[in-house]
């Protein structure tokens, strides 16, 4: 069962979220969005406190382009292999309206990655968005986001 927890303020999330929410401001500001002017940045805290950061990358090739979830989620494994990752945060804008967050939950390709990450660190991983203007959802894990989902495993 997916376990969830709703906020309806910034203010109700512990000091690490907000500490994260700050994090992923800052990285709105190296997303590449020329072509939706729709910004996403995800921080992601590892068992150390380390905290990794990722923003949307476009292309005028448009599938080319990466979401900020799996450019966090790929960093945080190409630069810190073996960590654990124990939160994820994913924040969004517009870029004519700066300073307004904005709704985004990860699309199907960033759960499936965000899953396979679980499954190889073993440990699951929280995740915190804006599912609907100024409210906040936290689930408390990866894989409970992406039922029946494609595993390892099937490859056996
Ligand atoms: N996008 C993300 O980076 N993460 C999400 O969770 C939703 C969508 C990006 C992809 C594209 O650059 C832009 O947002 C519009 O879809």
């Amino acid at each position: 069962m997916t376990d969830l927890e709703f906020f309806a303020e910034r203010d109700d999330l512990n000091v690490t979220w907000q500490h994260l929410i700050r994090e992923s401001e800052k990285a709105l500001a190296s997303a590449y969005a020329p072509y939706s002017s729709f910004r996403v940045a995800t921080s992601l805290l590892m068992e150390d406190n380390t905290v990794v950061t990722g923003s949307n990358q476009e292309n005028a090739a448009y599938p080319s382009g990466m979401c900020a979830e799996r450019v966090a989620l790929f960093t945080a494994a190409s630069l810190h292999p073996g960590k654990k990752i124990v939160k994820l945060l994913i924040i969004a804008m517009r870029e004519d309206r700066p300073g307004t967050l904005l709704p985004a939950t990860p699309c199907g390709g960033c759960r499936q990655v965000m899953a396979e990450m679980e499954i190889r660190q073993q440990s699951p991983i929280q995740i915190l968005m804006l599912w609907k203007p100024g409210q906040w959802v936290k689930v408390s894990s990866a894989l409970s986001l992406l039922p029946f989902s494609f595993q390892p495993d099937n490859l056996k």
